[in-house]
């Protein structure tokens, strides 16, 4: 045998210097294709609007953030390239993901979402809510597919939490709305749980052990809080062209968020914010009021918070040895915090 190779092969043990480590879409881009292929492959479908406002749907330019961290945590877990169990729940995850957001967008009165008009702005609200639940159905699907029962309960929970944190947040008073206590189960409820769901069903389908699982709950927790928080900030501070979907509507419906709580800290008896948190402004004190926290310490002091969280999520996979999948994750919590757009 001879020896030419030997010297150079080890020269690519640790990669030189100068190249930067491989990003998420480095290490999940192929498998991710994968999953864009389970998630488009419809059971065959009457009618046809259906099928077709599903594929709008689909194509529409979602960030596909969910499937994306359920398979750097597959990789991590050493399930690299990801198994079809792991490509399925990654999928499941996306779909649900999507189906909540149908509904979201209805119960929300939004008319716009990715940049394009919702499903809820051409058809019926129980058109609407139809399509909504077929989603679901499909993502539970997507789910058994995983072979893993405790995968799917996971999912089931998960769906649990969400639909009863929405219809609590609905029969909530003023008062209750107004507490930072509140908000954070809140967000937990509709945004971070799912991120849980993305890293420990995936736990669960890659056989990870019970301390791997739980810094993986603990990581989907942080990320999904700090993910919330941010699109929070971004409903006060972004441009609905960029952002694809219209901002300033939060505290309009009624959702009081972080930046309005971390304002209210500094103006609790200004009269623009009682009214508000009340529900009771008229649309000028609305636009002002939103206007004067987007200009406010309140929008630092909530980014502050999201970078805590992420740091709280980036020290949770501390248990876990480096690895190019872990490094990619750093780097996805890093850069959902920056998020200005
Ligand atoms: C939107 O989620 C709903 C929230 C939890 C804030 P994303 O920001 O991940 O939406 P898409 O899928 O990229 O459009
Ligand atoms: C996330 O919260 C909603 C879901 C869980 C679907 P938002 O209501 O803030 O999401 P956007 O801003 O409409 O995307
Ligand atoms: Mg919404
Ligand atoms: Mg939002």
């Amino acid at each position: 045998m001879t020896t030419v190779f030997a010297p150079m092969a080890s020269t690519y043990e640790t990669p030189p210097a100068h190249l930067d480590p491989p990003t998420a879409a480095d290490l999940v881009g192929p498998s991710l294709k994968q999953v864009e292929a389970v998630i488009h492959d419809l059971p065959d479908v009457e009618p046809d609007g259906l099928r077709q406002a599903v594929e709008v749907i689909l194509n529409s330019g979602g960030k596909r953030i969910r499937p994306t961290i359920a398979l750097l945590v597959a990789g991590m877990l050493g399930v690299d390239p990801p198994d079809s169990n792991a490509v399925h729940l990654a999928g499941a995850v996306e779909m649900l993901h999507t189906a909540t957001l149908v509904h979201d967008d209805l119960i929300d009165g939004s008319l716009m979402r990715r940049g394009a008009a919702t499903l809820n702005a051409a058809w019926t609200p129980a058109a609407t809510v139809l399509t909504g639940d077929f989603l679901f159905a499909y993502a539970a699907k997507l789910a058994s597919q995983a072979n893993s029962v405790e995968a799917m309960s996971i999912f089931a929970d998960t769906l649990c939490v969400m639909v009863a944190g929405e219809l609590r947040q609905g029969f909530s008073d003023w008062e209750t709305r107004s507490t930072h206590d509140d908000y954070l189960r809140r967000i937990y409820a509709k945004t971070a749980s799912m991120f849980v769901l993305a890293t420990t069903a995936m736990a669960s389908v890659c056989g990870a052990s019970a301390r791997q699982t739980e810094a993986l709950r603990e990581f989907g927790r942080e990320f999904g809080m700090g993910f919330q928080i941010i699109d929070d900030i971004l409903d006060f501070t972004g441009e609905q062209r960029v952002v694809g979907k219209p901002v300033g509507s939060d505290l309009r419906r009624g959702l009081i968020t972080l930046p309005t709580l971390r304002f209210a800290e500094t103006h609790a008896s200004d009269p623009d914010l009682v009214c508000a948190l009340r529900g009771e402004c008229d649309r000028a004190t609305y636009d002002r009021l939103i206007d004067r926290i987007r200009r406010s310490d309140a929008i630092e002091a909530s980014r502050r918070e999201a970078a805590g969280a992420g740091q709280r999520a980036i020290q949770a996979l501390g248990v876990f040895p480096e690895s190019a999948h872990r490094a990619a994750l750093f780097g996805l919590v890093d850069e959902y915090a920056r998020r200005v757009v």
